[in-house]
């Protein structure tokens, strides 16, 4: 009987350290994808699977937004004469040419309520924080070219993809296979820390 109750508290000893080294490894995951994320400018030209686009786009839908708004809209690109014709009118999204993909995060300030609509691209812009540190996970490149606020480049994204009047596309977040191997860049800097005052 002794031996029978030992033997239990030995596995219920063990299963919960398992559980501990489980969320512990899950934690240092979601840390390592955060500090490994860096624009990514050169691709290979090879093409991103859907599957993947797919769960960038989940994870760009989970960001929070204003009263829970989500007033947001993706393009996805995959085709190539789509990503050539968007790098045309884009003075620093060359690398577009040589992505599999591009993703365009877009804010619609109409579908939020009256508050919320000044913060329809906060909103997007978390949107699009998410995608690229999704990007990293899936072990893929990406970069943030900007269209937003910049009336010539958001005008020309709007013409390419036949965005409607009301729509403010954001960027063309380039995504593909990395041709290089680019490294995070150091950010940390203490000094713009401020502990419970200026
Ligand atoms: C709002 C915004 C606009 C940006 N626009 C461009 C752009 O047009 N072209 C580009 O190559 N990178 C662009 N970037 C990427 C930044 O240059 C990059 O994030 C920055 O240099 C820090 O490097 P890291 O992303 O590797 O940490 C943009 C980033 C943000 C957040």
């Amino acid at each position: 009987m002794m031996k029978r109750i030992v033997i239990s508290l030995l596995m219920c000893l063990l299963m919960s350290g398992l559980v501990y080294a489980k969320e512990d490894a899950k934690m240092k995951d979601t840390f390592s994808v955060i500090h490994a994320r860096k624009s990514v400018r050169n691709f290979t030209g090879a093409p991103v699977n859907k599957a993947d686009l797919d769960k960038i786009i989940k994870a760009g839908m989970t960001a929070p937004t204003a009263a829970n708004m989500q007033p947001w809209s993706f393009i996805i690109i995959t085709e190539r004469k789509i990503l050539d014709d968007l790098a045309a009118g884009l003075p620093n999204a060359k690398m577009l040419t040589k992505a599999g993909a591009a993703i365009i995060v877009c804010t619609e300030p109409d579908k939020a309520n009256g508050k919320s609509k000044d913060l329809a691209i906060i909103d997007a812009a978390l949107a699009g924080g998410n995608i690229l540190l999704a990007i990293e996970a899936l072990d893929l490149g990406g970069v943030w070219t900007a269209a937003y606020p910049y009336p010539d480049r958001m005008k020309h994204v709007k013409t390419v993809l036949k965005i409607p009047e009301e729509v403010i596309p954001l960027n063309v977040i380039a995504i593909g296979v990395p041709a290089g191997q680019d490294k995070p860049k150091d950010k940390y800097k203490k000094e713009k820390i401020h502990w419970e005052k200026w």
